[in-house]
């Protein structure tokens, strides 16, 4: 897991255009859930794409160590032996969960229905995030808690079956919570209803479907509202999984930014509920073109052709925040050198990600050479017209705090400097995209 690897500082400079094709590894959320959703049906799952990053293997070894088998193939399909909805065994220590905010909270909601007790640990930046949202629904099913002061990890939970069915309101929007709350409803005699006022990322619903829950999705009240019926069989599944958009929109702002860049990044899952800022790029200006769209793992799908492109400052919506929530510090990046303003409200929920991330960018923008007014609730970024940022000074980094989103945001923006940008540690890449210093040099030397 990533606290137990070295910092490993680079800097990132600028050189030639990003040309040819890319393929970007699988969409964390879906591999995440492929994994939980395997384990807990009973028989094989098959899952090809699977994003083979730190976070999805935290996922795996925590299925493994409560009963499942979860193996890589020579042919790079993972193959997940579930137990069956019910039959989770009581893992034997800690569920290290490193980084992943995803695997614990939807972890959490799994063991919370099962009579097991399992402790859960992380990393330091994990060890900071908010738990007590999953906490407080978790705990109306039924499951008790011993957590760390402030609702964090290190933290003990009991579950309980019979836990008991609940309609809960979403507080926040957060797809992990209302994740926890379903993978609990699926061990729960009756029905277990999830009210989103916001819509958030939906896999968790296609996919619970995909493998035979019976769940129905209305609208009450302007609402969604989420019904699922409990003590489920799920039925296993050959899952492919799409090209993660949150990993490729590194590649789409290092393309529109970069003079003579001409990029198709293949294979990106355009879900509606996770690609705002490919239309908020496009609004800025961004030559995005989709091609070929088609349908992968039920998911919609598209290789998008990005050129280099003037892009306009504008005032982002705060309604589409839940549709691009990850992909605020890439575009923070793109606002630094369109010309004019761009505004961002929103945003709180950017604080307890894996940083703070509306500090750690204006932070990390504002030593690079940005003019950056960090707000509240979202950041306000006077773009240079097309200037490439300075870079940091010699002898400063930027700081990533273990957050993978903030070292390749700063790898862009890096790309698209005059001089060059130090970043403090790129170990925490390999949460998410292992491979994303591999595909930028070879998109820049294709
Ligand atoms: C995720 C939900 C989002 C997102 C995270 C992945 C998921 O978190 O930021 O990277 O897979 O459900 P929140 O639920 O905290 O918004």
């Amino acid at each position: 897991m990533s606290h137990s690897n070295p910092p490993s500082p680079k800097r990132f400079t600028s050189g030639s255009a990003l040309t040819g094709r890319v393929r970007v590894p699988g969409d964390k959320s879906i591999s995440h859930r492929s994994i939980m959703l395997g384990a807990l049906a009973a028989g094989e799952t098959r899952v090809t794409g699977l994003l083979e990053g730190e976070d999805v293997l935290a996922t795996a070894a925590a299925m493994r160590a409560m009963g499942a088998s979860v193996e890589r193939g020579d042919d790079g399909v993972w193959s997940v032996h579930g137990v069956g909805v019910g039959s989770l065994l009581q893992p034997q220590q800690a569920l290290d969960m490193g980084n992943s905010g995803t695997s614990t909270r939807l972890l959490m909601g799994v063991v919370a229905s099962h009579p097991i007790t399992a402790m859960f640990t992380g990393d330091a930046s994990l060890s900071k995030r908010p738990m007590g949202r999953v906490i407080d629904p978790l705990s109306q099913m039924g499951a008790t808690f011993e957590a760390s002061p402030g609702g964090t990890l290190p933290l003990m939970l009991r579950g309980i079956s019979p836990a008991v069915p609940i309609t809960y309101r979403l507080p926040v929007a957060s797809a992990q919570v209302k994740s926890a709350v379903l993978l609990a409803g699926l061990n729960t005699a009756g029905v277990t209803t999830v009210i989103e006022p916001v819509p958030t990322r939906d896999h968790s619903e296609r996919m619970l479907r995909g493998f035979g829950a019976q769940l129905e999705v209305g609208e009450e009240d302007g609402a969604r509202v989420i019904r699922m019926h409990g003590e489920a069989d799920l039925t296993p599944q050959d899952i492919v999984v799409p090209g993660d958009p949150s990993s490729a929109a590194f590649f789409v702002v290092a393309a529109l930014l970069v003079p003579g860049s001409d990029l198709v990044i293949e294979n990106v899952g355009l879900n509606p509920t996770r690609a705002a800022l490919f239309d908020v790029l496009r609004d800025m200006g961004g030559r995005i073109e989709e091609l070929d769209r088609r349908e992968v793992g039920g998911e919609p799908v598209a290789d998008l052709r990005v050129r280099h492109s003037v892009l306009t400052g504008i005032e982002v919506d705060p309604a589409v925040v839940p549709a691009m929530v990850d992909e605020f510090p890439v575009l923070f990046v793109a606002a630094a050198l369109a010309q004019g303003t761009t505004t961002t409200s929103g945003l709180d929920e950017l604080r307890v990600k894996e940083s703070d991330r509306l500090t750690a960018m204006a932070n990390a923008l504002t030593l690079a050479g940005a003019k950056v007014e960090e707000r509240e609730d979202g950041l306000v970024i006077e773009g240079s017209a097309g200037d490439p940022l300075p870079g940091t000074p010699e002898d400063a980094e930027v700081t990533t705090h273990l957050d993978h989103r903030i070292a390749m945001a700063m790898a862009v923006a890096g790309v698209a400097s005059r001089y060059g940008i130090a970043v403090d540690d790129t170990a925490p890449i390999a949460t998410s995209f292992p491979t994303f210093e591999a595909l930028l040099a070879s998109a820049r030397s294709a």
